[in-house]
């Protein structure tokens, strides 16, 4: 099968990515090098990841060395929340080349379509809750103008969105001169978002799943912040290991050959060599149109990365997926 999907502007765009949120700063060069090693070459970071660096340094080792060429390269990184705003976008994404040691992204996403207030001296500003302060009425529209201008002065070859609901895309398209590329949203069995991605898929806008594997790790980063959470683990999933056995692949395989399989690109994240090996090593098997149909009826709205590590939500009503953000 093919490992490519092409984005409605032509350019190719790899379906499996390394995603690299939550891993440690010790982690994430031994985690790139692995990753380009065993064939990866769509790396998906972001500020707020806070291993832009890291990566860049590794990037540069690769490249420099002949080992890699940039254009087969297939770099993301984001608009952070804090900087959600027209003004901030040429600035934001000098750093991030700045720091990748890149002089083009392939991909820049708006990371949420939210904002997130900050003080003067970058601290968050929280309400009288204690909360971190939200700002839900920001323009995506005039914050689009500005990363329209990346792709024509060459700072990202294609620019997309990332956490967007339906209605957020749906008026974007509406208000914009070159559509979104993709929009990368949480998408896994459990999650499967079937409005969303049937929308975006009808309008050409790809979409990216990110936790592809239900972000086991994200329970260890929640007690972190003080979150219980319970977090399911989806390659325990009875049906899932019966396709796994069927073809003799593991459970995380199966999980990503179905997104895949139904046109979606997957970031899976893992910092171990032998699991970076086993998620890119799936273009040898293939689901049964059955399963395919199982793993669909496995869909149980199930959001694991909601944020509540970050906000509260349960205490921050405007903030859940639910009540999509008014603007
Ligand atoms: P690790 O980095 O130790 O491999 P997601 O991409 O959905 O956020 O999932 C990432 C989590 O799943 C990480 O905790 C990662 O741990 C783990 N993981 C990644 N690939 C596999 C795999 N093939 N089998 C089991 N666990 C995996």
């Amino acid at each position: 099968g093919t490992k490519f999907l092409t984005l409605n502007n032509g350019v190719k765009m790899p379906l499996i990515g390394i995603g690299t949120w939550q891993s440690s700063d010790e982690e994430i060069e031994t985690a790139i090098d692995a990753a380009l090693e065993a064939g990866y070459r769509h790396i998906d970071t972001a500020p707020v990841y806070g291993n832009e660096v890291a990566i860049g340094r590794v990037l540069k080792r690769w490249l420099d060395a002949g080992k890699v060429k940039r254009e087969d390269l297939f770099i993301v990184t984001k608009l952070p929340p804090i900087a959600n705003r027209p003004h901030e976008v040429e600035g934001v994404i000098k750093k991030s080349l700045a720091d990748l040691q890149l002089d083009y992204v392939d991909l820049y996403l708006i990371h949420t379509p939210f904002t997130v207030n900050i003080n003067e001296d970058g601290s968050f500003k929280l309400d009288k809750d204690g909360l971190i302060e939200v700002d839900v009425t920001t323009n995506h529209a005039a914050t689009w103008v500005e990363m329209e201008k990346l792709v024509a002065n060459g700072l990202a070859k294609s620019i997309g969105v990332s956490n967007f609901s339906k209605d957020q895309v749906a008026r974007l398209l509406k208000n914009c001169k070159i559509p979104p590329a993709t929009n990368q949203i949480e998408h896994h069995v459990y999650l499967q978002q079937r409005d969303l991605v049937d929308f975006c898929k009808a309008e050409n806008v790809a979409i990216t799943a990110y936790s592809p594997l239900g972000s086991r790790g994200i329970a260890k980063f929640n007690a972190g912040a003080g979150v219980v959470r319970d977090v399911p683990d989806l390659l325990d999933i009875p049906e899932v290991k019966e396709i796994a056995a069927a073809h003799g692949k593991s459970p995380a395989q199966v999980l990503l050959r179905w997104i895949i399989d139904t046109g979606v690109i997957a970031i899976p994240k893992s910092s171990n060599p032998k699991r970076l090996k086993e998620n890119l090593d799936i273009f040898d098997f293939q689901l049964t149109s059955g399963e395919v149909d199982k793993l669909l009826a496995l869909d149980k709205n199930i959001r694991v990365c909601d944020f509540a590590f970050f906000h509260g939500v349960e205490k921050h009503p405007e903030f859940t997926f639910k009540n999509q953000y008014t603007n």
